[in-house]
């Protein structure tokens, strides 16, 4: 296991984090879109009602005041019939801000993501990744299986 740099914190997702720059961190990552807090706030609630099948992560800089969310990632865990009600850990929305990149950050959020669906009883995690991407995944330990399709609406 990656150890965290000092005054570095791994913790769930909090309804406060809007105000620690939570989106500022997902927008290295795709389009965020202008959310207001109360929208925000909506959102963080019902992703807290998915009981044990949506977590969300961070990692907060607590060498800053005031302190910075400064990494992110999400694992949604399914539950099917198949493989004896077999459960699968999907990671979503992998983000390190642009200035903490290269500090094993994000090596830190898959594998505590990883973490958390072996322990609900998951046989497996998957993601979809970049061309980009990919050195990083396989660090991670993660090999390439199959081929994403998509359907945008
Ligand atoms: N290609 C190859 N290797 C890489 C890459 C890459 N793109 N990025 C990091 N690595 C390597 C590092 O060099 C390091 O190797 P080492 O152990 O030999 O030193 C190892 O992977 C771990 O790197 P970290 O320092 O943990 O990576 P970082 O904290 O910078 O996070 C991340 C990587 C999440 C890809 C970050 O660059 C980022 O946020 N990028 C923009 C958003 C993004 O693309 N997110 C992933 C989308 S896919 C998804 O969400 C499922």
């Amino acid at each position: 296991q990656a150890e965290l740099p000092e005054g570095y914190k791994l913790r769930a997702l909090r309804r406060t984090d809007f105000d620690a720059g939570f989106l500022d961190c997902l927008r290295v990552l795709t389009t965020v879109g202008d959310i207001p807090k109360d929208k925000w706030e909506a959102r963080y609630d019902w992703i807290s009602k998915q009981d044990g099948t949506y977590f969300v992560i961070v990692i907060e800089d607590t060498n800053t005041s005031p302190s910075r969310i400064v990494g992110t990632g999400a694992v949604l865990v399914e539950r099917k019939f198949i493989h004896n009600l077999g459960s699968v850990g999907h990671i979503e929305d992998i983000a390190v801000a642009k200035d903490q990149q290269g500090k094993k950050l994000g090596l830190r959020i898959i594998q505590a993501l990883d973490y958390i669906a072996k322990q609900i009883g998951c046989y497996k995690t998957i993601l979809d990744c970049s061309e980009h991407n990919e050195g990083f995944y396989v660090k991670c330990g993660f090999r390439r299986a199959g081929l994403e399709m998509a359907h945008y609406h």
